[in-house]
C-alpha cells in the first residue's frame, strides 16, 4: 500500500467532507450509544431503508440501560424489515454487558470495544474514530472500493489479510483532529460518489487527481473481488393455517437462518396436495378448505446470504386448531403490532392477502 498516495487524500477528503456531507442523524451527535446503533443498522442495509428506523429505535430505546432491560418482542418488531435479526439480539447483550461491566458507559479502549457482541473490526473502528476520535480507520466494501481504485491496487478485497492491511496503512495516515470526520468521509465518498452501481461521479470528486484509476479510465476494473459461491436454493412448501379469525406461527429452531423468530409453519421441499394432506393430518388438522395459488408457476423467492428460498405456499381454513404444541393462534391485530415476522413469510403472508386467500377478518 502506498502510503504517501494515502497521505495525499486526508485534507480534500476533510474539506469536501465539510462542505458536503449528508446530514443524517447520527451525525449530530458525539454519543457511542447512538453512534454504535447506527453503525450495527447499516451493516448490510442502505442509509435511506435504515433511517426510519433508526428514529424509531431511538425513541424506544434512547439509552444503553432501556435497550438492556428490553423486551425480545419489542425489539425484533421494531427490527422488523431490516433482517439479520442477530445484529439485534447482539445489540441487546452488549447492551447488557455494558450496563454490568461498564457501569453503563461505552468502553473506550479499541479491544473492549471489539469485544463486545456484534462487533467487528469494521464496527469497532467506526465507534472509536467517530464517537472517541482515535485514529482507527472502518474499512467497509465502500472503502475498500474507493482505496483500490485510488491505488489501482488488485488484491482480493474479500481477503481478510488484504483488509487489515489497507487498515493499517489509512490508520497511518489519520489526522491529529477530525479523525471521526476522516472515516465518515471515505465512506461518504465511496456511498454517493465513487459509487458501486453505475458510473462513478469522478469529475466531482476531491481526490481524482490523486485516483491511479481516474488517471488510466480503468475505475470499474475496482475493486476485485473473487467470484462468490453460488447461493444455496431450497425448495419450501409454507402453509397459512386459518382457524376462526386467527393463523397458525411457531418460533423457529435456536439455530440456523433465522434463528427464533417466528415463521409461518412450513415444510422442507414442494409439496403435493396429497403430500399437503398427509401434513395436516400429522397435526391433527382438519381443512374445511385448502387452497393453493391461482398462478402456481408464481414462486416467491427470497434471498439470504448464502441461501436462496423458493416458496409456495397453500392457504388452508382448518376446522379445528389439531394437536402440534408448537403451532401459536395469533390474530391479524397482533401480527400487525406486536410480533415480527421475517420478511420471507411477510412475502407469502401479502401474497396470499392479495389472492383474497385469508379470510378478510384475519
Ligand atoms: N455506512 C456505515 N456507516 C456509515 C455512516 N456513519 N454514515 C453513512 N453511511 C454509513
Amino acid at each position: 500500500m502506498k502510503i504517501e498516495q494515502l497521505k495525499n487524500i486526508v485534507v480534500p477528503l476533510l474539506d469536501w467532507y465539510h462542505n458536503n456531507s449528508r446530514k443524517l442523524p447520527w451525525r449530530e451527535s458525539k454519543d457511542p450509544y447512538r453512534i454504535w446503533v447506527s453503525e450495527i443498522m447499516l451493516q448490510q442495509t442502505r442509509v435511506e431503508a435504515v433511517l426510519s428506523y433508526y428514529e424509531r429505535f431511538m425513541e424506544h430505546f434512547p439509552t444503553v440501560e432501556s435497550l438492556a432491560a428490553c423486551d425480545d418482542e419489542v425489539l425484533f418488531k421494531l427490527w422488523e424489515g431490516l433482517g439479520y435479526y442477530t445484529r439485534a439480539r447482539n445489540l441487546k447483550k452488549a447492551a447488557q454487558i455494558i450496563c454490568t461491566h461498564f457501569q453503563g458507559q461505552f468502553p473506550r479502549q479499541f479491544d473492549q470495544i471489539l469485544a463486545l457482541p456484534g462487533i467487528g473490526a469494521y464496527t469497532a473502528g467506526a465507534i472509536a474514530s467517530i464517537a472517541f476520535e482515535q485514529a482507527k480507520a472502518a474499512v467497509d466494501g465502500n472503502v475498500l472500493r474507493v482505496i483500490t481504485r485510488l491505488t489501482q491496487d488488485n488484491h482480493d478485497i474479500t481477503d481478510a489479510k488484504f483488509r487489515n492491511k489497507i487498515t493499517e496503512a489509512l490508520e497511518e495516515c489519520y489526522p491529529k483532529r477530525h479523525r471521526g470526520d476522516f472515516t465518515q468521509s471515505l465512506m461518504e465518498l465511496g456511498a454517493v460518489v465513487c459509487v458501486p452501481n453505475g458510473v462513478p461521479q469522478c469529475s466531482s470528486c476531491p481526490i481524482n487527481q490523486f485516483c491511479d484509476a481516474y488517471t488510466n479510465k480503468t475505475q470499474l476494473l475496482y475493486p476485485v473481488r473473487k467470484k462468490k459461491a453460488a447461493r444455496k436454493v431450497e425448495k419450501k412448501t409454507i402453509f397459512i393455517l386459518c382457524f376462526e379469525e386467527k393463523i397458525a406461527l411457531r418460533k423457529r429452531e435456536a439455530d440456523g437462518v433465522l434463528s427464533g423468530m417466528w415463521e409461518l409453519p412450513n415444510q422442507e421441499g414442494a409439496l403435493t396436495r396429497q403430500q399437503v394432506c398427509q401434513w395436516l393430518a400429522e397435526r391433527g388438522l382438519m381443512a374445511d378448505t385448502i387452497k393453493e395459488p391461482s398462478n402456481k408457476k408464481k414462486q416467491l423467492k427470497h434471498i439470504f446470504t448464502h441461501i436462496e428460498w423458493h416458496m409456495t405456499y397453500w392457504v388452508i381454513v382448518c376446522n379445528t386448531t389439531g394437536i402440534d404444541q408448537n403451532f401459536v393462534w395469533v390474530t391479524n391485530e397482533q401480527l400487525e403490532q406486536d410480533l415480527a415476522l421475517p420478511t420471507a413469510f411477510k412475502k407469502v403472508y401479502q401474497a396470499a392477502l392479495q389472492e383474497n386467500f385469508v379470510c378478510k377478518r384475519i
